[in-house]
This record gives structure tokens, C-alpha cells and sequence, in this order.
């Protein structure tokens, strides 16, 4: 038995959480495996199954043993396998109401050590059915972060070697495998050798890095050294659609997000550049002191383009940073022949792509690149003598010096394994499906005489909302517009409580806006099918209703 924070107490066994849509996997434990080969390679674990405890839990020092982790890792191995192999069984969003999970893991922690095989077993029965199933091939909401069996193994021995990439000399083969890899990922998009850079944690660590390169290049200030204070108001400028983290980022360095101009953007949802140049006019005649542009290549909710080259020249004529969010689009410039909607990049100071959303990278891995490292080291870039390289004989990276966090995960190394494993060529061929996917859902949507698609698609996400026949034309008049909003609320609703496929909304124009993202490395035709099939469904019931 187990105390909750409650203080109540629960069975050992498992608490199924209730509801038909969430039949929970068999309460097996996978410690010790009985079955053929996965005994054979576990061993013999006789005297270390569920209720015994190791050499070293029973001794009180040291870690684990290397047989017991041995073993225990195979049995991991078979769970992460058995998992991936069976996602499709779990309902992608787990039927549980905020605190249910909570009240099942006890309050304090275990005074004495419990065996492997228990945590597992407990792994099994509360965690992973209570996930949400990123990893499952009908998850379309938001932007998919699949993670690749290759980029998995990679994880794994990160974990393992604990490469921590701060200093050339903490790890020297995580900085230079960074720099091969992000070599590699850079001649791939297609961008000059000019572009430096490094792994992050996330697009906003990305954007927030590549904005405080913006802030260190204004002229007249040294905005690491003496802050902010005594400076007139730094503007920064992206457009309506762009991501909340860039204001997160002027949140964070002292620009504030009445430092951050909201740009309108064309009927497209590009930003409108006309206005930009009209705002930049402004805040300069203000005493303001204009930044940065930021251009958004795939915007979060319409996937919408900026005009990158014509940010690129206004950037250029008004002495301005320009940073190009691609966190999601960009896995798409590895394809020659989609590098449309990039032109102008080349000439950003600073780019984000985010491996983890389209590139097939377990969470977490997001490149950063610019031209113009130097700034950003001075931005970020302060060694005390402890982290001195007494002994160095030649200039290396030191990737701490670019970022605000010291210590650095080895993300280099599963990024090799996955680039490696799939080949530019394999990656190639699973965006290429994603897009035609996606372009496919657009035919039908615009098939369908109840659905009405509410912006293009340039990549592989697609916007739509259900509008019965009866509204057409008649999309602007209050009421169908209140009445529109519902029935597509009450249409998400209704598709995501079914758990077979997910989906998530945005508002464009101010009309409550569906999206189908196309992105999981397991998502298959009859997955986004599937998806379909549960609107119409749903659709058409609510819609008579
Ligand atoms: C265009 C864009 N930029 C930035 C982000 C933030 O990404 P992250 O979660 O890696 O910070 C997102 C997230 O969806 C995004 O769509």
C-alpha cells in the first residue's frame, strides 16, 4: 500500500482509470522477461526479480552494479520496443482529469531503496498509459515531436556518458561532433558556410539567443556589459502570427513586450511590409531605437511564409538584425526543390530549426545558426577561472560562451546516429510523403461543400474549419460566425475524446481555426484518413444537431 498525498492509501494494483476509450495495456512486469529470447539475453535474473533488491541498494553506496544495470536495461529496452510497437492501442490523450495521476504516486519519498523491478512494473502502469501519446501516428495537434528509433538510441547513450558539451576540454568529441553535425545539417539547407552555431534546448532558447545577438549589435551600447539602463526603448519587430516566444524572449531581455511590434500581416498571413516600414519610421521619429526584424518561415497557427528577402533588405537599409524563426518549416529546405519559400534566409544574422519538431529528434534539439557568432559571444560570453582552459594550444569552441546556461547536453550525438542511420536521402523521402499527405487532406477539404479550408498550405499543416453548405456566403454575418466558433469547439471536442486521432485549433481572422499537422516519422495515409473520417462524422452529426 501505498500513502498519497492525500493520505489516503491505494492497492498496489493497477487504478485503471476509467472510461472505454482507455483500455489500459496488460499490468505485466517486465522484470524478469519470460519469453525466449528475451530471457536468453536478460540472463539469469533468478535472484533479481520484482521484490529483490540489487548488490548495491543492499550495501547502501555505490550505484547500481554493472550486471544489474545490464540486465535492467535490457528489460527497458523491451518495454521502449514493446511501446513503440503497440502506441496505436493507447487513446492519444489519456482519460484522466487533473490530480487523478497524483493521488497514485505516494507524497514522500521511499526512505528505503525498492527494486528495479517494482519501479518498472509501476512505469508500466502509471506512466506510460498516462501520457499523452506524442509518439502515436494520428497525433496531428500542434507541431508533431516524434521521436525516430535511431534519435532514441542516441538518447540513450548521452544519458549513459553524461558528455557535458560546456567546454572543448569537458568533452571534446560533443563539440567537435556538434560542429560536423551542424556542418552537415547546414550544407543540407542549403545555407553558406558563413552560418556558425550550436544545439539548444528549444526554439525559444534559439530565438531568445539569436535576439540578444540583435540587442548586443545595437551601436552605442554594450548591452551585457551595462544592461539596459539609460537607453532609450529597444523595438523589436515580427508579425501577428509570429511565436509567442519571441515576446518571451523581449520578456526576458529587458525589451518587454511593449518593446515588441506586432505587424499586420496580408491575407496570407505574411507580414505586411509596407507596415513594418511604416512602424520602423515611427518608433525612430519616437527616439525609439529599432533592433531586430523577426521573419517567420512557418508560422504556428496558418504555416503562413514571411517575405524573408524583402525583410532581408529593409534589415539591411535600416541597419537591423534579422532573425528567421524556421523552427517548423525549416526541415523543408532540405529539399531542393520546396527552398522557395527560403529565399532570403541566407542573408539572416540568425536562423532557428528545430530537429525536434520535423526533423524526427526525440525532444529535445533545436539549431541555432548565424553569421555573425562573435556578437553572440559577447552577448552571452563570461569565463571565470575556474572554467579557464589553462593548457589550450589552439582556438576551439567553448559553447558555453553563446548561450545562458553553462552546462550542455551531447545532442550532437544522437543527431550523427539519426543522420546517419536515415541518410539526407531517407529524411528527404519522409518530408516529401508528409507534404503530399498533406496536400491530399487539402483536396478532400476542398471537396467537401461542408468544410471550408481557411488558409493555404505550403508545408504539411492544414487549416479548416466545418461550415455546413447551408452558411456559404454568409461566413461574416455575427451569428454564423458565434455559431461556426461552436460547432467547430464542439467538433474538436468530440474528435479528441475519441482518442483515435488529435487535433488542435488556432484562431485566424478571429474564426476558430482546426489543424491537421502532419509530422509524426509514424504517421501513414490511413492515419490522416482516420482523421478525416472523425470530422465528417462528428461534423455532420453536430452540425444537424
Ligand atoms: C514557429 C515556432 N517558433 C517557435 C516555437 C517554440 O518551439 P520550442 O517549443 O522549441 O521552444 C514554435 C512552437 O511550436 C513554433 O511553432
Amino acid at each position: 500500500m501505498t500513502d498519497t498525498p492525500e493520505g489516503n492509501t491505494t492497492p498496489e494494483g493497477p487504478r485503471t482509470v476509467p472510461g472505454p476509450s482507455n483500455p489500459q495495456p496488460p499490468a505485466e512486469v517486465p522484470w524478469p522477461r519470460t519469453a525466449g529470447d528475451r530471457e536468453a539475453r536478460a540472463g539469469d535474473l533468478s535472484d533479481s526479480g520484482p521484490g529483490a533488491l540489487d548488490e548495491a541498494q543492499l550495501s547502501g553506496h555505490g550505484d547500481m552494479d554493472p550486471e544489474s544495470f545490464r540486465r535492467a536495461a535490457h528489460a527497458v529496452a523491451d518495454l521502449m520496443a514493446d511501446y513503440l510497437a503497440g502506441v496505436e492501442r493507447f487513446p492519444i490523450l489519456p482519460d484522466v482529469e487533473p490530480g487523478d495521476l497524483r493521488r497514485q504516486f505516494p507524497a514522500a519519498a521511499p526512505e528505503q531503496p525498492e527494486p528495479v523491478g517494482d519501479v518498472l512494473a509501476d512505469y508500466r502502469r502509471l506512466v506510460e498509459p498516462n501520457i499523452t501519446h506524442w509518439q502515436h501516428p494520428a497525433f496531428f495537434a500542434y507541431f508533431a515531436s516524434s521521436g525516430s528509433g535511431p534519435g532514441i538510441l542516441g538518447e540513450m547513450l548521452m544519458a549513459t556518458l553524461v558528455g557535458n558539451a560546456m567546454l572543448w576540454r569537458t568533452s571534446p568529441v560533443a563539440t567537435e561532433l556538434e560542429e560536423v553535425t551542424i556542418g552537415w545539417l547546414r550544407r543540407g539547407l542549403g545555407l553558406p558556410e558563413a552560418f556558425d552555431g550550436f544545439f539548444t534546448d528549444s526554439a525559444s532558447t534559439s530565438s531568445l539567443i539569436g535576439l540578444a545577438g540583435a540587442r548586443q549589435s545595437v551601436p552605442g551600447m554594450d548591452a551585457s556589459g551595462d544592461g539596459l539602463a539609460g537607453h532609450p526603448g529597444l523595438r523589436i519587430y515580427a508579425s501577428a502570427e509570429a511565436h509567442s516566444s519571441i515576446e518571451k524572449a523581449a520578456m526576458t531581455l529587458g525589451i518587454g513586450r511593449a518593446g515588441t511590434r506586432r505587424i499586420p500581416t496580408d491575407a496570407e498571413y505574411r507580414m505586411d511590409t509596407a507596415a513594418l516600414e511604416a512602424a520602423i519610421r515611427d518608433d525612430r521619429a519616437a527616439g525609439n531605437v529599432p533592433c531586430a526584424i523577426v521573419s517567420t518561415i512557418g508560422t504556428t497557427g496558418p504555416t503562413s511564409v514571411d517575405p524573408t528577402d524583402e525583410l532581408a533588405d529593409i534589415a539591411e537599409r535600416e541597419g537591423l538584425w534579422l532573425h528567421v524563426d524556421a523552427a517548423y518549416a525549416g526541415a523543408t529546405a532540405l529539399l531542393p526543390e520546396r527552398r522557395a519559400p527560403f529565399a532570403g534566409w541566407d542573408r539572416a544574422d540568425s536562423i532557428v530549426v528545430n530537429p525536434h519538431k520535423w526533423l524526427f529528434t526525440p525532444l529535445d534539439a533545436s539549431l541555432f545558426l548565424t553569421r555573425r557568432s562573435e556578437v553572440v559571444r559577447a552577448a552571452f560570453s563570461l569565463v571565470p577561472e575556474y572554467l579557464r582552459t589553462l593548457d589550450r594550444v589552439r582556438d576551439v569552441h567553448d559553447f558555453n560562451e553563446y548561450t545562458p546556461q553553462l552546462g550542455r547536453r551531447f545532442r550532437a550525438l544522437k543527431m550523427w546516429m539519426l543522420l546517419r542511420y536515415f541518410g539526407l536521402e531517407g529524411m528527404r523521402a519522409r518530408l516529401r510523403e508528409h507534404l503530399a499527405l498533406a496536400a491530399r487532406l487539402a483536396d478532400r477539404i476542398d471537396a467537401e461543400p461542408d468544410a471550408e479550408r481557411l488558409a493555404p498550405v505550403p508545408f504539411s499543416t492544414v487549416c479548416f474549419r466545418w461550415r455546413p453548405a447551408r452558411f456559404a456566403g454568409r461566413e461574416d454575418e455575427p451569428e454564423v460566425r458565434a455559431e461556426l466558433d461552436r460547432l467547430n469547439t464542439a467538433l474538436l471536442d468530440a474528435v479528441n475524446r475519441e482518442g483515435r486521432v488529435f487535433l488542435s485549433h488556432t484562431r485566424l481572422r478571429d474564426r476558430l481555426t482546426l489543424r491537421i499537422a502532419i509530422g509524426s516519422i509514424r504517421t501513414e495515409e490511413r492515419h490522416v484518413t482516420l482523421a478525416w473520417e472523425r470530422i465528417c462524422e462528428h461534423g455532420r452529426r453536430l452540425a444537424q444537431a
